[in-house]
């Protein structure tokens, strides 16, 4: 069976997949015990039958030849797969997903109108890897899940405030390509179709971030304050990422009634900024050891993330722009994502080696002027 989060997940990349590809309907089956089950639908048309035999079936017949394929105005013994799920389409596009050890599945793009071209193909196998990644993630997250049982609603909502992250500033991201490929074509057809979709794009976002926002914000950190909270982030980089975090938390200098509380939009820009650099940490660093610390001092909040991995390449945060559209896809809105928060409550983001090797995250917020501290 699917779990929950992982159908929520196939439908945030169906959503995303059709308008990438601008498709009329784009399907995710995924195989499970010979079954072959549409995982998420997004677009026009109903399907008629949601789980098929791999065995027996046309559908099944596609997906065990593993390979990608193109149809315009299928008919006959090559449609039939389509008549089965009960679908019509002038132009059909089909690619395999495999995620190791994970079992595999199918991504499958249609369009009504015109058919699809070479880019439509790359662009259909570049996001069937991202969305075999992503559940073969999700999937581990699931493993692990069930083995940490005690923590696992930390990190559920450590792991939602993720997908915020990847959906949305990556859809963002897309979406700005498509403008910028646009208006790097010049003709105006190409920039008013390329507005279309970007209207079309950020309507799927906002949705998107309307059933995200219950999840954004991380109850620890109304629930038990932010020195917990970036503790509960310390200890799932641990248990989840075998990282040796230690934090040091001072929060004595705040001003108000001792209780240590700064104004919730402060405290949520520390918890963020904490948990995309250790992230980060875990994905890039290859490090043993990473340090948290939190400090209130001389009227400025300061944040310090490091670790001592082996450094940013070429010493230096990488350029995003300089990463190719397909990488873009895949991320690296991370530093911007932290810089922009910082900005956002009046601070200051600063990426640098670290003295002793690794990397050092330090995020610096003047205390002056802001909002009076709200006891938790
Ligand atoms: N602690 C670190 N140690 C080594 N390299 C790092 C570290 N943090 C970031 N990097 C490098 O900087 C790049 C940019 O980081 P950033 O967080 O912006 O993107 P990302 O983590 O690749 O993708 P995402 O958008 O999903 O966060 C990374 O791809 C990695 O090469
Ligand atoms: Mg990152």
């Amino acid at each position: 069976m699917l779990a929950g989060s992982e159908l929520w997940l196939l439908r945030l990349m169906a959503d995303r997949g059709r308008a990438l590809l601008d498709a009329d309907t784009l399907l995710i089956l995924v195989e499970e015990k010979g079954e072959l089950r549409v995982g998420a639908h997004s677009g026009e048309g109903s399907v008629r039958l949601r789980i098929m035999p791999v065995q027996g079936s046309a559908l099944g017949e596609l997906y065990l030849t593993g390979r990608p394929l193109s149809l315009e105005r299928p008919r006959g013994r090559e449609a039939a797969w389509l008549h089965e799920l009960g679908l019509e389409a002038r132009a059909a596009l089909a690619e395999p997903l495999s995620m190791e050890g994970h079992g595999g599945g199918l991504v499958i793009a249609l369009r009504r109108g015109g058919g699809f071209r070479g880019p439509d193909r790359q662009a259909l196998a570049a996001f069937a890897e991202s969305v075999a990644q992503r559940l073969a993630a999700e999937r581990s997250v699931e493993i692990k899940r069930l083995r940490f049982g005690m923590e696992a609603r930390e990190r559920e909502r450590a792991r939602w405030a993720r997908e915020i992250h990847d959906e949305t500033v990556q859809g963002l991201g897309a979406l700005r390509l498509k403008l910028a490929n646009a208006r790097e074509a010049g003709d105006a057809d190409a920039i008013s179709g390329a507005v279309d979709a970007v209207l079309e794009g950020l309507g799927l976002e906002i949705e998107g971030l309307r059933h995200l926002i219950p999840e954004l914000r991380p109850a620890a950190l109304d629930d038990l304050g932010l020195r917990a909270a970036v503790e509960a982030l310390a200890r799932r980089a641990q248990a989840i990422d075998a990282l040796d975090v230690s934090t040091e938390i001072d929060l004595t200098g705040v001003d108000g009634d001792g209780d240590g509380r700064l104004d919730p939009e402060l405290e949520s820009t520390l918890y963020r900024v904490v948990q995309e650099a250790l992230t980060n940490v875990s994905r890039h660093a290859q490090a043993s050891s990473a340090v948290v610390r939190v400090h209130v001092r001389d009227g400025a909040v300061r944040a310090s993330v490091s670790d001592d991995g082996r450094g940013l390449p070429g010493g230096r945060v990488p350029d995003p722009a300089a990463r190719s559209p397909e990488e873009q896809l895949k991320g690296g809105f991370g530093m911007s994502g932290m810089r922009e928060r910082a900005e956002l409550v009046g601070g200051e983001l600063v990426v640098e080696p670290a003295p002793g090797g690794g990397t050092l995250v330090r995020l610096t917020v003047p205390l002056a002027g802001r909002a009076a501290a709200v006891a938790g």
